[in-house]
């Protein structure tokens, strides 16, 4: 069988400009547009917007992680993106992608074209692991659509046109997360009564909450939480590395998000015997002070677990948040789909499923 040619494009190396003002920084702009309009395509909701403010820290040099970005341009208007991520780590044989199409020019072959660079430059950089995320809307009832289940046992997906593309390309589904919202109004009774509840069984801990950039005294015990999020949290069959984080680390992490524009209330349980950060939370803003905001690292350093933590630091979160961002209504959330005990504490607060996200991996040989 023969491969058909792909629709005329051109696959353009991104530049990343100085500033949003700079000459060069149309291509730029338009990456983020493009990347807006696809997920309003996805999704049929402007929950993960971003604005060109927001993201360009993201893709400034950074010694953690290797960038390379493009963007997908036919007949002189951008109509995708693509992003390979290579983690910096010592050893690290990993990377991850995302390729994303505007629909109308989605099945003409491009991305299977843009596949073919991303995987010779992930090869190229000596990695031999690829792993990509989709969301996998549900389908029109009576569309006959497959489903494929995730092999943790937990959550399935639709056989759509991405679960198509990635099984094609060699990909193999190893996780299915569950994207979602809550509705914040309506959550507050709730969360105010589990909170007092998670206090009383969270003798031996308090709380602590700040905005980034991450005060002096916890920034020791807090990079060292964040290197946790790779280790600690479920990974099923994927292949992380073991994140190192230092002080250096989390300041470049911080000023990232600070540059962005974005507010960021961390929520913390400290441990009073040691006065260190054994669990936390991030809620980050979007666009403005009324978009959905987006819940980012939730976790309870293994060792700590069994004392209510999550409750705890999640509602004090969501009820100060409230207090400072009162016109954001919505907060979104993604967790593995085998993970009852941080499932369990989003359903009681109010969290309703939105949509599935398939993990996928394929080892290059
Ligand atoms: C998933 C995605 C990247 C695939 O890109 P694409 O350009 O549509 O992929 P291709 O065109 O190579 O293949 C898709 C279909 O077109 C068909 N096709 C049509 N013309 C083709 C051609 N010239 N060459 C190859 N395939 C062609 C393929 O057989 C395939 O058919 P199928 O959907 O029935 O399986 C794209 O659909 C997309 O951006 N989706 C939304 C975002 C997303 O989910 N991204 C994935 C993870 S980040």
């Amino acid at each position: 069988m023969t491969t058909p040619t792909a629709l005329h494009h051109e696959l353009r190396p991104l530049t990343v400009p100085a500033s949003l003002d700079a000459a060069d920084a149309a291509d730029f702009i338009a990456m983020i547009a493009v990347r807006n309009e696809i997920y309003r395509e996805i999704s049929h909701n402007d929950d993960e917007a971003a604005t060109p403010e927001q993201l360009l820290p993201h893709f400034a040099p950074d010694p953690d992680n290797e960038k390379l970005s493009w963007i997908v341009v036919v007949d002189g208007h951008v109509v995708g993106r693509a992003i390979l991520d290579v983690p910096q780590e010592e050893g690290s044989i990993v990377a991850y992608w995302i390729i994303e199409l505007l629909e109308r020019v989605q099945g003409q072959g491009i991305g299977s074209a843009v596949h073919s660079t991303i995987q010779a430059a992930a090869r190229s950089r000596g990695r031999r692991i690829l792993q990509s995320w989709a969301e996998h809307p549900e389908p029109r009832p009576g569309s006959g659509i497959r489903r494929l289940a995730a092999p943790t046992g937990f959550g399935e997906i639709p056989e759509d046109r991405p679960a198509r593309f990635y099984l094609r390309h060699g990909y193999a589904l190893e996780q299915v997360d569950r994207k979602s919202v809550l509705d914040v109004e309506a959550s507050l009774p709730r969360v105010r009564q589990l909170s007092a509840e998670a206090r009383a069984h969270a003798e031996g801990y308090r709380v602590e909450q700040w905005s980034l950039p991450t005060p002096t005294p916890y920034q020791e015990s807090f990079a060292w939480a964040k290197s946790r999020m790779s280790t600690d949290a479920p990974a099923a069959g994927l292949d992380f590395d073991e994140e190192t984080w230092d002080v250096e680390r989390l300041a470049r992490h911080d000023a990232r998000m600070v540059e962005g524009g974005q507010t960021v209330l961390v929520t913390a349980a400290i441990h009073e015997a040691t006065g260190a950060v054994v669990a936390f939370n991030e809620l980050c803003s979007g666009v403005d002070e009324t978009a959905t905001t987006q819940q980012m690292d939730t976790l309870v350093l293994r060792e700590h677990r069994g004392h209510r933590l999550g409750q705890l630091i999640k509602c004090a979160g969501i009820l100060r948040w409230h207090e400072m961002l009162p016109e954001s209504t919505r907060i979104l959330t993604f967790n593995a789909e085998e993970n009852r005990p941080m499932l369990d504490i989003n359903e009681r607060l109010g969290f309703e499923p939105g949509a599935y996200i398939g993990a996928w991996k394929k080892g290059l040989s």
